[in-house]
């Protein structure tokens, strides 16, 4: 007897399939040939910035001193590690440029995400009502695809070279009539991915003064979520000085969210959020708690052991070894995509260019994204069936863009290239591929 399929959820029924993007690359890791296909999709960190010595020196040092690191192996608890929490409080302190102080520190509250920044974007999900989340456009796809399956509806203001543009931000806002009432918050990835434009200061300054007139205009607070992910990879020396949200918050609407990710190591999963400690914040440490207990706590220790011995020496490093790969990587696609292309945003933090095409188009059914993928059907371009040519993964702008946004056109002649995984050699090589793509596009079109 044939029993009817188990029940599952909205956000269940939602998610039977993987979001478009996570398709993509599945279908390219199938197959995926190291040292030959490049991975210029990817938003790994380059292994070369994980710091293995420095994180064996902070486990050896966590497990020899139980005294400060208590019980570092056992269950931890939803708040967090109390080194992890002050050293973090340290570590925003010490940087000179961001505005901060004890003082603006003194009554804002730390708490650790069970599984690194990502935990704690899920967790605004459970504990905000569902309705309209504002961000900018391009937007982090993977979240907004996510928020999108358990029920919020995205408002995506496209942004300009400073960030999110607030004269577009107000019209829209302004256009949803009632419906403006459904806002729940701001989630605003401070250097955007894919574009990696730096939210300046000034526009961090009107956003949140905005948001303080939305809140009081619709009588409760709507927070503003400023995702600080690659913040501390701003390696361009040119840009300094970028502050806190929490310095132009007189209603204390801001909470940032930050993660050791890219800084030191993923696989560490250490993600926080800092902002005032009220009945959010309350329900979002209740929801560490019920998704996983706590972070690892082992983790948190040797995170804690490293801001408190080589955050400085890490990051310079790190910063230092993106810094050359962004030059370099900007010199090629200069020389090579110059004439192809009509912008080209990033460079200067994290480690993404996002190219917007003249013509060419780079969605996934476009003939430049078949020449990369060897999926054109002629041998000479594709390579033989045992043995194709070098693909080139990149993401499509199409994926990007938010569907219902302004950007739907342009977005099919953009792409994210990642320039943290893969060494600069293969970097190269895929950039000249690519240039091969658009002069065979030229020559088919
Ligand atoms: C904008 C943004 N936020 C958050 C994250 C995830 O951070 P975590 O590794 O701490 O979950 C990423 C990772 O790429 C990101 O790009």
């Amino acid at each position: 007897m044939a029993l009817n399929d188990i029940q599952l959820s909205s956000y269940g029924k939602m998610s039977i399939q993987s979001s478009p993007v996570s398709r993509m690359m599945a279908s390219f890791a199938v197959d995926f040939r190291d040292n030959y296909d490049i991975n210029l999709g990817v938003g790994y960190v380059n292994e070369k910035t994980i710091p293995r010595d420095f994180i064996q020196e902070a486990q050896e040092n966590v497990l020899l001193n139980p005294q400060k690191y208590r019980a570092a192996l056992n269950y931890g608890g939803p708040k967090g590690s109390v080194n992890l929490k002050k050293s973090l409080k340290q570590f925003m302190i010490q940087n000179p440029d961001n505005g901060l102080d004890e003082e603006l520190l003194a009554d804002k509250e730390i708490i650790i995400g069970a599984n690194g920044a990502t935990s704690l974007l899920e967790g605004l999900t459970q504990i905000l009502r569902k309705g309209i989340v504002i961000t900018a456009d391009p937007i982090y796809y993977i979240y907004c695809n996510f928020l999108e399956r358990i029920g919020f509806q995205i408002l995506a203001i496209p942004e300009d070279e400073q960030g999110i543009r607030i004269d577009i931000l107000k019209e829209k806002v302004e256009s949803l009539g009632n419906r403006k009432h459904e806002i729940i918050f701001f989630d605003i990835v401070t250097v955007n991915n894919p574009s990696c434009i730096i939210l300046s200061n000034e526009r961090r300054r009107e956003l949140i003064s905005y948001a303080t007139e939305l809140s009081i205009d619709l009588d409760r607070k709507i927070p503003v979520i400023l995702d600080k992910a690659y913040e501390g990879l701003v390696h361009d020396s040119s840009i300094s000085g970028l502050q806190s949200g929490f310095v132009y918050d007189p209603m204390n609407i801001v909470y940032e969210i930050g993660t050791l990710s890219k800084i030191l190591a993923p696989g560490l999963r250490i993600g926080y959020m800092i902002g005032e400690n009220n009945d959010f914040l309350k329900g979002m440490i209740q929801r560490v708690s019920d998704v996983g207990f706590s972070a690892a706590l082992v983790n948190q220790e040797i995170a804690s052991y490293m801001l408190d011995h080589h955050a400085a020496a890490q990051i310079g490093k790190v910063n230092a070894g993106y810094k050359d790969k962004a030059t370099q990587v900007k010199n090629w696609l200069n020389q090579l995509l110059g004439n192809y292309l009509e912008t080209n945003t990033g460079g200067q933090a994290g480690f993404y260019y996002y190219l917007t095409f003249k013509t060419i188009e780079t969605h996934d059914q476009s003939l430049f994204f078949k020449y990369l993928a060897r999926i054109t059907g002629n041998p000479d371009i594709d390579g033989s069936e045992d043995k194709k040519f070098p693909r080139i993964i990149y993401i499509p702008g199409t994926y990007c863009v938010h569907k219902s946004g302004e950007l739907v056109e342009i977005g099919k002649r953009q792409l994210r290239l990642s320039y943290g995984f893969e060494d600069l050699n293969s970097i190269h090589t895929a950039v000249k591929y690519i240039k091969d793509a658009c002069d065979y596009v030229e020559n088919h079109s």
